[in-house]
């Protein structure tokens, strides 16, 4: 019970702390308002726009700008008819919180 019980918090306290400050952000920054980690919402997954990107090393400078500027920022939107808006409708994201979130979201 006792080995359990150490056990269980060892598990927990080797989580990756980084991973989930950054879904932290992106949780504030409200992108789970239309994304959602695995299942399509009204946008696309963050799953499938990280396979989608794999591989393109100006992934993340473009998630970068997408997610400061919206599907504008790259001539979108390109999943669908629904467009990312830019930040006068939602909360901001500044340049390193941005880079932060895009990293993250290639990594999902
Ligand atoms: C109001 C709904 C909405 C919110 C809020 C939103 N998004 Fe999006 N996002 C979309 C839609 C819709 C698309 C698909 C646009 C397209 O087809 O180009 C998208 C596309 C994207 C893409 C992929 C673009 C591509 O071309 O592969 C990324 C990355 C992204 N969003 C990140 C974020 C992040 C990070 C946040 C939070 C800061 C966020 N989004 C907030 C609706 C939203």
């Amino acid at each position: 019970m006792k080995i359990a019980l150490i056990l269980s918090v060892a598990i927990a306290s080797s989580l990756p702390a980084v991973a989930m400050a950054n879904e932290k952000l992106a949780q504030d920054k409200q992108c789970f308002g239309c994304h959602t980690t695995k299942p399509d919402g009204a946008a696309p997954s963050f799953q499938k726009i990280s396979q989608h990107w794999k591989g393109n090393k100006d992934a993340e400078a473009k998630l970068v700008a997408i997610i400061r500027q919206g599907s504008a920022a790259t001539a979108g939107p390109h999943w669908n008819k629904a467009t990312m808006p830019d930040q006068a409708e939602r909360p901001l994201v500044s340049e390193a919180e941005a880079r932060q979130i895009a990293k993250w979201v290639l990594g999902q």
